[in-house]
C-alpha cells in the first residue's frame, strides 16, 4: 500500500478498484474455452491430422504410451501442460485445430511442432531458411484462430463475449527460433541478436489476441536448453563450460534466461498498455532446473540429464541423433515417471504435470492462473 503514501487518495482508490477487479478470472473453472498456441511442447496432434509422415518418429510408440496408450502426435509419453490445465479447469482436452471433425466451442489447440515466433522470411534473410520447418509460426496460428471464428461464434459481439470468458495460452515460442541458428552452428553472439525480434513478435501476437477480445492470457518463457540431452550431445564443451552441480551447458542456459528476462519485460510493458487484461508470465525454466538440481524432491532419479527414451549416444545422455526415440534402436526406460526428460528434447508427462500445477496454483506463474484456492482447500 505504499502507493497511498505517495499519490492522492482518489487515485489510490481507483488503483484499488482496478486491483480488485483483476482477479476476476482467478475464480477459476469458469472458462468457457481455452485457445492454445505453441510448438512441440504443446502440439496435440496438428502435425499428424493428415496422416503420419514416415520421418516423424514422434508419432510412433512409445510416444503416448503412458496416458493414451497410442501415439497422438504429442511429443511426450503422455499429457502435455495444456492437457493438464484443460483437465484441472474442467474442460475437455483441446482438439488440434486442424482436426476436421472436432468441435471447438470449448477451445482449440493451434500449436504445431516446429513452430517459431518469427515468420520464415526472418530466417531466410539470414541464410537460415532451410533450418526452419515453416509448419505454422505464431502469426500463422493466429490466422488459423481468426479463420476458425465463424465455426465457434456468429457475430463480432458473440466472439468477443466468448473470448472474454476464455483463457489464451500463447507459447512457449522462441525455442525453435533459437534452434535455427544454434543447429546451424552460428556463433552465440548472433543468436543473441534474435532475442528482441522473437520477443517483439510474441508481444505483437499477444496484442492481436487482445484486439480479438482476449482478457486473460498466459505467456510462457523458454526452457533451460543447456540441460537438454539434444544440446548436450551436439554441443560438446570444455569441462568448465558445464554447471558443476547440474551438468548443464551454462552459456546455453544463459541464453534462455536472457530471453525470459526480455519476455517478462515485454509483459510488464503490455500490462501497462492494456489495463483490465490479465497477462500471466508462465515459467518453464525454473521447474526444469529444479528437476535437474533437486530431482528427488520431484520424484525423479538423480542422474546426468538423461533421456528416458532414446539410444546410447554421445556422453551419458541416452541421446543419439541417428537413433532417436521412436526410431529403430531406441527404447524407452522402464519408468518414465521417474525421468524428467522424455526424448532428450521434450519432457515426460510427469514433468508436464508438475509444471502445469505450478502454473495453475503457483509458484511457477506470475500470477498463478487459479491462485492458491486449491492449496487452501
Ligand atoms: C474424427 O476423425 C478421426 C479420423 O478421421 C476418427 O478416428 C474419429 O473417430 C472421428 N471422430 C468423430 C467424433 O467422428
Ligand atoms: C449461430 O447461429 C446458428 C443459427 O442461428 C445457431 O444454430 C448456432 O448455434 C450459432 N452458433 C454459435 C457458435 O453460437
Ligand atoms: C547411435 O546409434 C547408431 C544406430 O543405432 C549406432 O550405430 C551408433 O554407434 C550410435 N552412436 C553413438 C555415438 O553411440
Amino acid at each position: 500500500m505504499r502507493c497511498c503514501r505517495v499519490v492522492m487518495a482518489v487515485e489510490c482508490l481507483l488503483l484499488l478498484a482496478l486491483v480488485a477487479a483483476l482477479p476476476r478470472a482467478a475464480v477459476a473453472r469458469e472458462y468457457a474455452a481455452i485457445f492454445n498456441f505453441g510448438d512441440s511442447l504443446v502440439d496435440a496432434g496438428n502435425l499428424v491430422v493428415n496422416g503420419i509422415p514416415d520421418y516423424l518418429a514422434t508419432a510412433k510408440l512409445p510416444y503416448g504410451q503412458t496416458y493414451f496408450g497410442y501415439p497422438t502426435g504429442r511429443c511426450s509419453d503422455g499429457r502435455l501442460v495444456i492437457d493438464f490445465i484443460a483437465q484441472e479447469l474442467g474442460l475437455p482436452l483441446l482438439p488440434p485445430s486442424k482436426a476436421r471433425n472436432a468441435t471447438f466451442h470449448r477451445g482449440a489447440n493451434f500449436a504445431i511442432t516446429g513452430a517459431t515466433s518469427l515468420d520464415t522470411p526472418f530466417f531466410q534473410e539470414r541464410g537460415l531458411g532451410q533450418t526452419v520447418w515453416n509448419s505454422g509460426s505464431l502469426h500463422t496460428q493466429i490466422k488459423w484462430f481468426q479463420d476458425m471464428k465463424p465455426s465457434i461464434c456468429n457475430s463480432t459481439q458473440e466472439c468477443r463475449d466468448l473470448f472474454r470468458r476464455s483463457l489464451f495460452i500463447v507459447g512457449e515460442f522462441g525455442g525453435n527460433d533459437y534452434n535455427s541458428p544454434l543447429f546451424a552452428f552460428r556463433p552465440l553472439e548472433e543468436v543473441y541478436t534474435f532475442i528482441p525480434h522473437v520477443v517483439d513478435s510474441i508481444g505483437k501476437g499477444v496484442e492481436k489476441l487482445i484486439a480479438e477480445g482476449a482478457v486473460d492470457l498466459v505467456v510462457p518463457g523458454v526452457l533451460p536448453i543447456g540441460c537438454f540431452p539434444v544440446y548436450l550431445s551436439i554441443f560438446r564443451k570444455q569441462p568448465e563450460m558445464y554447471g558443476p552441480k547440474s551438468g548443464c551447458i551454462k552459456e546455453m542456459n544463459t541464453l534462455s534466461w536472457v530471453h525470459n528476462v526480455a519476455l517478462q519485460r515485454k509483459i510488464v510493458e503490455l500490462r501497462a498498455r492494456h489495463p483490465g487484461v490479465r497477462i500471466i508470465y508462465a515459467d518453464y525454466y525454473t521447474p526444469a532446473i529444479q528437476f535437474v538440481l533437486h530431482a528427488e524432491k520431484w520424484g525423479f532419479l538423480r542422474q546426468t540429464p538423461r533421456a528416458c527414451c532414446g539410444a546410447p549416444g554421445v556422453g551419458e545422455y541416452n541421446f543419439n541423433l541417428t537413433s532417436k526415440c521412436g526410431e529403430p534402436g531406441a527404447y524407452s526406460c522402464e519408468d518414465p515417471s521417474n525421468h524428467w526428460s522424455w526424448d532428450g528434447i521434450h519432457l515426460t508427462e510427469a514433468s508436464y504435470g508438475h509444471i502445469a500445477r505450478g502454473w495453475l496454483y503457483g509458484p511457477f506463474a506470475d500470477p498463478p492462473i487459479i491462485g492458491d484456492r486449491q492449496q487452501q482447500s
